[in-house]
């Protein structure tokens, strides 16, 4: 897609992370990864033992870094910087709600372990950081098994803190925005206690994610265990599952197949999306941080998702229509992060424009839509 068709004023993005640090890459080494087909991915990473170009570390500043769920959707995008940056990566995931095709390109290599294992049962690796990402995000995957889900947030959790104490390694939870319910206060700071309807469909997620921050600090403050919190708003980005009712994914594969673009409740709701690349580089920037607290990573540019529907349908070109379904039980009607301080603590700021990224993603959805209709054609 053209962006000059799009019509729309914004500054674009092509690199990631901070210039003269190791976190900085240009856009399309990233996007070669999502933005491949993942049967050409396979031939040429796989068949012919090609390996993306990694920078070299010293060995002394290599880290063993353990990512759970690193093969999700954030994780996937998290696994690919640190591994560029030249760490070695561990992945733990039960592919709940991931898939091995999101890090299909590193499987193989040296740097790169994957292991099945879900993070309800301990485990024992020596590892230097752990980046605690494990638990599905969407609401459908969330509320399949609400016990499962809490399971996860609270003994999972538990498990990955247990397992920081005993190597000394430093742990970063990713929590969410949910912590804060349907605010009263908005836009939220990291000092609001939030709004939350404790036995609501949601409850499984917000509570379960309410108890591992608490969990968190009393390994902090009973164990010693060195932590980091970060406060996940709205994000979105290539390889969001297409089927988990998220809505960026959901708008995109209806307008890209022509169907009916669905919005529950009035659309007035409003939301705030950061792009995916943005949160890795805050993800990793609070890992480096000497910062212990709680800290929102979001974009604040709010709109509605009236708005966001309209403006992709419009980049897509799409003939869907809107339609109005019933509102969904508990959900909030506006969110927006304060992100002052990450931009003290962190120099942390969304640098992609909403346009910017919802054009890479609707490349990478327009793929996998092709590939579906290519493969209904041949069979
Ligand atoms: N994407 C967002 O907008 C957003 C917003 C706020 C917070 N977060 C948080 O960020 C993290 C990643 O979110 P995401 O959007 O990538 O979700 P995702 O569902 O794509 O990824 C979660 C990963 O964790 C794995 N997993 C789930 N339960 C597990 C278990 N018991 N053991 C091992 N692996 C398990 C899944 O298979 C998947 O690979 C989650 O903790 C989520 O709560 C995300």
């Amino acid at each position: 897609m053209d962006p000059a068709n799009t019509n729309q004023s914004y500054i674009t993005v092509d690199h990631v992370g901070q210039p003269d640090q190791d976190t900085y890459f240009t856009l399309d080494v990233l996007s070669k990864f999502y933005l491949t087909p993942h049967h050409k991915l396979n031939k040429e990473f796989l068949e012919k033992e090609l390996y993306p170009h990694i920078k070299r570390v010293k060995k002394c500043d290599k880290k063993r870094i353990l990512v759970t769920g690193g093969a999700g959707f954030v994780g996937s995008h998290l696994v690919d910087r640190l591994m560029l940056m030249g760490h070695e990566v561990i992945v733990i995931d039960n592919f709940f709600t991931g898939s091995k095709t999101n890090i299909l390109h590193w499987i193989g290599h040296p740097n790169f372990t994957l292991m099945e294992h879900d993070i309800v049962t301990p485990i024992l690796i020596q590892v230097d950081e752990i980046y605690h990402l494990a638990c599905p995000a969407s609401p459908p995957a969330y509320q399949f098994n609400p016990i499962k889900t809490i399971e996860t947030n609270v003994i999972g959790t538990s498990n990955m803190l247990s397992l920081a104490k005993q190597v000394k390694a430093r742990f970063l939870l990713t929590s969410t925005s949910e912590i804060y319910g349907d605010p009263l206060e908005h836009p939220q700071k990291e000092t609001y206690w939030g709004n939350v309807n404790p036995i609501g469909p949601r409850a499984c997620y917000d509570e379960g994610k309410r108890a591992a921050e608490t969990l968190t600090y009393a390994y902090q403050t009973q164990e010693k265990v060195d932590v980091r919190v970060v406060r996940i708003f709205n994000t979105f980005g290539p390889r969001m599952d297409e089927n988990d009712g998220r809505v960026v994914s959901n708008f995109i594969m209806q307008a890209l197949q022509n169907q009916d673009m669905t919005i529950y409740g009035d659309g007035n709701q409003t939301r705030s999306f950061q792009f995916v690349h943005d949160l890795v580089d805050g993800l990793i920037s609070t890992m480096r941080n000497e910062f212990t607290l709680p800290i929102n990573l979001g974009n604040p540019v709010e709109f509605t998702i009236l708005e966001l529907a309209e403006e992709l349908k419009g980049f897509i070109g799409s003939e869907s229509k809107l339609v109005k379904l019933p509102a969904v039980q508990d959900d909030p009607k506006q969110r927006r992060p304060d992100i002052s301080l990450a931009k003290e603590k962190l120099d942390w700021e969304p640098k992609f424009s909403r346009q910017q990224g919802l054009l890479e993603t609707i490349q990478y959805f327009r793929q996998i839509v092709e590939a579906d209709c290519e493969a209904t054609r041949r069979s």
